[in-house]
């Protein structure tokens, strides 16, 4: 599938916290208005891939990247919270998503390296994201190494630390 993997606008937020539903437990899903806020506080850590529409015309959104640059190394808590932290060139991973029915098709692969090639154009040095267990070896694939159990408590799930230096 041919999909175009570009810097997020405002009008994209709809989109992408919808696809941020169907594809996470309530308890762990981002908010429409958490989105909006982090957009405002961060746009250049909002990456979308569209896929291309016949007619030449606006896709289907198809999947997403949401970063948040901060001074912190790992994930924490904070990283969600909606107020302001001390900011650096560690882009943390707040959510990564496929739309459900593009998933297991490549899309990932494809829109995890174009987002990391784009949110280093904007100044990341480094990516650091908490994931299960079941994805560490997807990350490692493409660089993460792993550092241990996360502090983060998003959901009440277990979370793993995976960092990358660019
Ligand atoms: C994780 C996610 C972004 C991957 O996107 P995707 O388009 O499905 O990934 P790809 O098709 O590029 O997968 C490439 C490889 O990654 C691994 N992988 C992808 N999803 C996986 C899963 N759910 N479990 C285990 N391995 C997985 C597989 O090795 C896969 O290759 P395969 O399909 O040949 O087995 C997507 O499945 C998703 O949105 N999941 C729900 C949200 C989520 O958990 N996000 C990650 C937060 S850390």
């Amino acid at each position: 599938m041919k999909i175009n993997v570009r810097a997020a606008e405002k009008a994209d937020i709809a989109g992408i916290a919808a696809i941020e539903k169907a594809v996470f437990p309530p308890e762990e899903a981002l908010s429409e208005e958490t989105f909006k806020w982090c957009f405002a506080s961060f746009p250049e850590g909002f990456a979308v891939a569209e896929s291309a529409a016949a007619d030449g015309g606006k896709g289907e959104t198809a999947a997403a990247i949401v970063c948040r640059p901060t001074a912190l190394r790992l994930i924490t808590d904070e990283i969600y919270e909606r107020k302001e932290i001390s900011r650096g060139d560690t882009f943390a991973i707040m959510t990564f998503i496929v739309a459900p029915h593009l998933q297991r098709q490549g899309l990932g692969d494809k829109m995890l390296e174009a987002s990391l090639a784009l949110f280093r154009e904007k100044g990341a040095k480094n990516f650091s994201l908490a994931c299960k267990e079941h994805l560490k070896a997807f990350y490692r694939r493409h660089g993460f190494i792993e550092a241990g159990l996360s502090r983060l408590t998003l959901g009440g799930a277990v979370w793993y630390d995976m960092y990358l230096t660019l």
